[in-house]
Formats: C-alpha cells, sequence, structure tokens
C-alpha cells in the first residue's frame, strides 16, 4: 500500500519505472501494476527527475530590483554598492515576504534545495535573522542552506569577523567569504586561512565567493584548496564564481587544477551573472567572464551550475527556473556534444545535491520522496525547452502543477496543436 505512485515515467538514464511513495520516502521503484495506492500522477512518456538543486542564491536580497535604484552601470562593484544603500533602509519583515515570494516561485520550478549566502556585514543581523527565519518557515517544502557571507570583507569591514561568528553561532550552516574584495591579496589570502579553520573547528562547509573578478592574478582559489587539504576539509569546500581563471595564464592553470581536483575542492559557477557582469573594463575582443569549466571536469574536480541572483541589484531578470541556468551555462561554456549537454542537466541536480551534501537525494528506493515530472522526453529535451514542471512532489507530497505548453496554431490547412517536443529518434 503506497500513499502515492508516479506512474510509467522516463528516468533521467532512460529507463521507466513507477515510484511507489510512502510518507516522505520512495519505497518501491519498478512495475507495480495493481499496487494499492492513495493517489496516482500518470507520468507516462514524460521525463521523472530529482529536484532542482541552486548552489549559489542570495535569498536576503532577492525581488529588489529597483530598489532604491537601478543598477546603472551594471557592474559587480555597482551592485554591492547599491546593496549596501538598499540593506541600511530595508527591514526584517521585506527579506522574509520576499524571500517567501521567490520560494515559491522555487517550488512551482521543482526547486527544492537552496543554497543560500546571507549577508553578515551588518551590526543588527537582521538579514541573518530573516533568512534564519525563512528556513525554518519553508523546510516542509525546501531544504535551505545558509553560508555566513561577510559582503564587504571579511577584514576590510571593521565588524564583519564579529559578525560572522555571531551569525554562525546563530545558526548559519557554512562559512562563507570573499577574498577578492579584501583590501590587498595578502588580506586576502589570510581570510581564507581564518575563515577555513574557523570551519574545521566548527565542522561546518565552506562556501566562498572566490576570485570573482577578470584580474588574472586573482588566485584566492590556490589559498583555498591548499587550506583544505591542510585542514583535512575535502568533499566540504567549494568555490564560487571563480572567474579569474578564465583569464589566467595557461601554465599555472595547468598546476592550479590538479590541486583543486586533490583537495577535493568543487567549482561554482553562475553562469547568468558571470556573463551580464564580467568583462565590463574591456573594449574589443570582450571576456565571457565564465570560469573554465570543461577544463575542471576533465580533472575530476565537481562543477555545479548556480544561479546566484534573481531581480536584485546585481541582475533584473530571472524567475527560479535552474534549467535556464543550465541553458546559458551550456553556451557559454560551449558545452554542446550530447554528453556535455546531458552533463548540464547533471550539474543543475545529481552534481548540485553532491555540492551541499544532500543525504538521501536521487530516485532510488530509500531516498526521500522529492521529484519533479517534466514536459520532455529526456535532461537535453528538458535543457532545450526549460520544460514545463507538470508535477513537483517534496517530501511525498504533491506541491505544484503547471499544464503543458503546447501553443493553438490557427493557420488554415495546419495542424492545430504545436508540440516542441522534438527527441531524437
Ligand atoms: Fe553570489
Amino acid at each position: 500500500m503506497f500513499d502515492l505512485i508516479v506512474k510509467g515515467g522516463t528516468l533521467p538514464d532512460g529507463s521507466t519505472a513507477d515510484i511507489g511513495i510512502t510518507r516522505d520516502r520512495i519505497t518501491a521503484m519498478g512495475r507495480l501494476e495493481g499496487a494499492e495506492t492513495g493517489q496516482v500522477i500518470d507520468a507516462t512518456g514524460d521525463l521523472v527527475s530529482p529536484p532542482f538543486v541552486d548552489p549559489h542564491f542570495h535569498l536576503d536580497a532577492t525581488l529588489s530590483y529597483g530598489l532604491p535604484r537601478i543598477n546603472a552601470s551594471g557592474t559587480l562593484l555597482e551592485g554591492i554598492g547599491l546593496w549596501g544603500e538598499l540593506k541600511k533602509i530595508v527591514t526584517q519583515e521585506d527579506m522574509v515576504t520576499r524571500a517567501l515570494e521567490y520560494c515559491d516561485w522555487a517550488a512551482s520550478m521543482g526547486l527544492l534545495a537552496i543554497r543560500s549566502h546571507v549577508d553578515t556585514c551588518d551590526d543588527s543581523l537582521k538579514g541573518v535573522a530573516a533568512m534564519l527565519e525563512v528556513r525554518d518557515k519553508v523546510k516542509g517544502y525546501i531544504d535551505l542552506q545558509l553560508v555566513a557571507f561577510p559582503q564587504d570583507g571579511f577584514y576590510r569591514d571593521p565588524t564583519a569577523r564579529a559578525n560572522t561568528l555571531r551569525a554562525l553561532d546563530m545558526g548559519v550552516d557554512v562559512v562563507g567569504g570573499i577574498p577578492h574584495f579584501e583590501r590587498t591579496m595578502a588580506d586576502g589570502a589570510a581570510s581564507v586561512r581564518e575563515l577555513c579553520e574557523i570551519a574545521a573547528a566548527r565542522g561546518l562547509r565552506v562556501d566562498m565567493h572566490c576570485d570573482e573578478s577578470d584580474d588574472p592574478l586573482s588566485r584566492h582559489i590556490e589559498m583555498l584548496a591548499y587550506e583544505t587539504q591542510r585542514l583535512g576539509l575535502q568533499g566540504r569546500v567549494a568555490g564560487s564564481h571563480l572567474t579569474s581563471m578564465h583569464s589566467m595564464d595557461n601554465y599555472y592553470v595547468s598546476k592550479l587544477l590538479p590541486l583543486m581536483a586533490e583537495a577535493g575542492v568543487a567549482a561554482i559557477p553562475n553562469p547568468l551573472i558571470n556573463i551580464m557582469l564580467q568583462g565590463r573594463h574591456d573594449t574589443f575582443p570582450k571576456r565571457r567572464g565564465l570560469t573554465r569549466v570543461k577544463e575542471m571536469q576533465a580533472q575530476g574536480i565537481t562543477v555545479g551550475w548556480g544561479q546566484d541572483c534573481v531581480r536584485d541589484p546585481w541582475y533584473s531578470l530571472g524567475t527560479a527556473d535552474m534549467l535556464d541556468v543550465a541553458f546559458m551555462g551550456l553556451h557559454v561554456a560551449q558545452m554542446s556534444s550530447p554528453e556535455e549537454m546531458r552533463r548540464c542537466f547533471d550539474m543543475v541536480t545529481v552534481e548540485n545535491a553532491r555540492i551541499l551534501g544532500l543525504e538521501d537525494y536521487g530516485l532510488h528506493v530509500g531516498a526521500v520522496a522529492s521529484l519533479v515530472v517534466l514536459d520532455a522526453d529526456d535532461p537535453i529535451e528538458a535543457v532545450r525547452l526549460r520544460a514545463a514542471r507538470l508535477a513537483v512532489l517534496s517530501k511525498g507530497r504533491l506541491i505544484a502543477r503547471t499544464p503543458r505548453g503546447d501553443a493553438t496554431l490557427e493557420l488554415p490547412g495546419r495542424p492545430g496543436s504545436v508540440r516542441r517536443r522534438h527527441p531524437v529518434a
């Protein structure tokens, strides 16, 4: 007897299976003909995937676009300045309201696990309090992991160090940093060392905004990998952005990537934001500003696509759709072979789940019963179409439905309904 069966779906590996769910767990997979069940979701011919995971977001700033003004230059630095103005005037209640609205979008898109950085450079720590409240409010359907993020610099901002430690004491999950924003390279390196030591002492994961710059000499990822090894943090550390690697000397990168691989440091590029913000000081040719994704993967480094921003001081667009993120990443990193396109889907699902350390994630007996039914035949088609989320299940419950997106054609002599699905035969 199951509470719910998802019938006949195609899994990302191409096999088909019914998925039997009891309470919040997957309790059977395979042919479940004739099994007793409370509810059936017919997924015949549709892709059934584990939920989307976003490893890099800013939930404290989201949906604030235009407040108190728009980012005129479109640069990272003006965005940081603008956020500095906004965070002085925004209330804790505003942040909670906007974050919950975003979480509704995310749930409807099958985005059910989010790692969000939360700014700790504010003596009131109202953003931290707001995000802890949101983490608690959404925990029944979204796993929210919070990173203590000293936006204005762990050393550069006079009270950031104390406030970051306070945020961790309040229950923030992960240690963040921003070494390239410190005043000197030496301060940046020192911040990496101290923040990794704090994480090691507290048994926490690390995820730093690292080398989000076009400066090829911004090399804090080297120190992050070194400290990861020294402190035994392998598999628990991620470097977000790493855009400077795009511009680094090739010989240097040939030494850097094996160090990252040995240290088990993951990389989180954010293609929508990187392509929008980087290269702003260039004339032509203009750099793409995305890190070396395929080159890292070839070394065995885990790379996950992150979203970073939706409607905030840094980015005016966004819909909480991780397939948008994968689509942009696929283009900017030129991941065009079938294997690479397929990998882009994994980079917003299973690979991001690994970076967050999610337990019991996936489609197998014993896993948490969270999944998405997509209007697509396979993962590549899901990316191509940014396919509709026909049904979203979180922890055993159906939480969202979207109708299929077929258009009706009004052309004489042509069929009336347009299906954009077009799988390879
Ligand atoms: Fe970020």
